[in-house]
């Protein structure tokens, strides 16, 4: 019998200038079910079910935009122009200099004070044979955050029966620019956010290599290997097993905070790049990127002071997993580009499959 997936679309206040947002909500045949607001185009729920079918809600977030608006760690949003750290929040193309919004120390960081995460998007909801979803579109323009050209982005969620959600990625420019787009839902698959910190949740990450950084989470020098030191997660392993030893870089990131270099035999290939398992409740997230990079991120700076949804968001409650290009790419010659040209078409996608064991 075909298991059926729905969608539906309801009010989700507004924005404190006044503009009205919504909340999609869409749900498979297995009765996962995940929740996208067009305010920064953010997962603000997620529910999975456990190895008894048990559902909980296993991504940070709140119940209205409201909260959304402050200063809150990313939960749940689409980011960009550029994902992740710019030096000094500069760089140049074609010989020309630009700096960006300064909003995380001496750096930019994730496209700044008013990125893609702060902004009314688009929305549709669309039906289609084998998956629901969500389809946003944004236009940053020229000079938003100090980027040059007009971006047009597209952002599609889509859910299938496979309890896989996948977000594809897509934007063209009038100009040369950059653009490194990524999604930083926080996880925690015990659902349970108050009680449980995410160290004992088993993490396997398929790159042999990762790039080391300074004082202020910029890479410095090339990758390295991860073997021999408590970034190897080529096997799963608890989180928590090497958190706490004492490595340079392990404190410069106050727990993890680094991109690893996913293990690619095709640039550019739809593969797997991580594993997440939390063994008390069986949950399983497998993540599947098109990305060169993926940022994991321990939840370092969550302290107990952020609530939504009936939780507390604690020390290391959650985790991040973005699937992106390297930090400071575009004033780094040796790591994959991250310039959009003119009649060049950026796509990526990545996929979260949900599953339990
Ligand atoms: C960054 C962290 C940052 C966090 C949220 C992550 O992607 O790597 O350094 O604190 O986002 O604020």
């Amino acid at each position: 019998m075909m298991k059926t997936l729905h969608i539906s679309e309801a009010p989700f206040g507004a924005t404190q200038a006044g503009v009205p947002v919504k909340l999609f909500t869409m749900e498979n045949g297995n009765g996962m079910k995940v929740k996208v607001t067009n305010y920064g185009g953010i997962i603000t729920e997620l529910h999975v079910p456990d190895r008894d079918g048990k559902l909980a809600d296993v991504t940070h977030g709140f119940d209205s935009v409201t909260p959304y608006e402050g200063d809150v760690p990313y939960f749940g949003a689409l980011i960009g122009r550029y994902g992740n750290r710019i030096a000094n929040g500069r760089f140049s193309i074609d010989g020309k200099e630009y700096q960006l919004d300064v909003n995380n120390g001496a750096n930019h960081l994730h496209g700044g004070a008013q990125g893609f995460h702060k902004q009314v998007w688009k929305a549709k909801a669309f039906t289609r044979a084998d998956e629901v979803g969500v389809a946003l579109q944004y236009t940053s323009a020229d000079g938003e955050m100090g980027y040059p050209g007009k971006l047009q982005v597209e952002v599609e969620y889509q859910l299938n029966n496979a309890n896989e959600l996948k977000v594809v990625y897509r934007a063209t420019t009038d100009k040369a620019t950059l653009v490194n787009l990524t999604q930083h839902a926080y996880f925690n698959l015990s659902g349970v956010a108050e009680k449980d910190s995410i160290l004992g949740h088993q993490l396997q990450i398929c790159a042999d290599r990762y790039t080391p950084v300074d004082a202020g989470l910029i890479p410095v020098g090339g990758p390295v290997a991860v073997a021999g030191t408590p970034f190897d997660f080529r096997k799963s392993q608890a989180i928590g097993s090497r958190i706490g030893v004492d490595d340079e870089q392990l404190r410069r990131g106050l727990g993890y905070d680094h991109n690893w270099v996913l293990n690619k035999p095709v640039p550019g290939l739809l593969a797997l790049a991580a594993t997440l398992r939390d063994p008390a409740s069986g949950r399983v997230l497998e993540l599947y990127t098109r990305e060169p990079g993926l940022q994991f991120y321990s939840g370092n700076f969550l302290d107990g002071t952020l609530k939504g949804k009936g939780r507390t968001y604690a020390y290391r409650s959650g985790i991040c997993l973005e699937p992106q290009h390297f930090p400071d790419s575009p004033n780094r010659a040796d790591f994959p580009p991250t310039v959009l040209r003119p009649g060049e078409t950026y796509a990526t996608e990545s996929l979260y499959r949900f599953s339990a064991a």
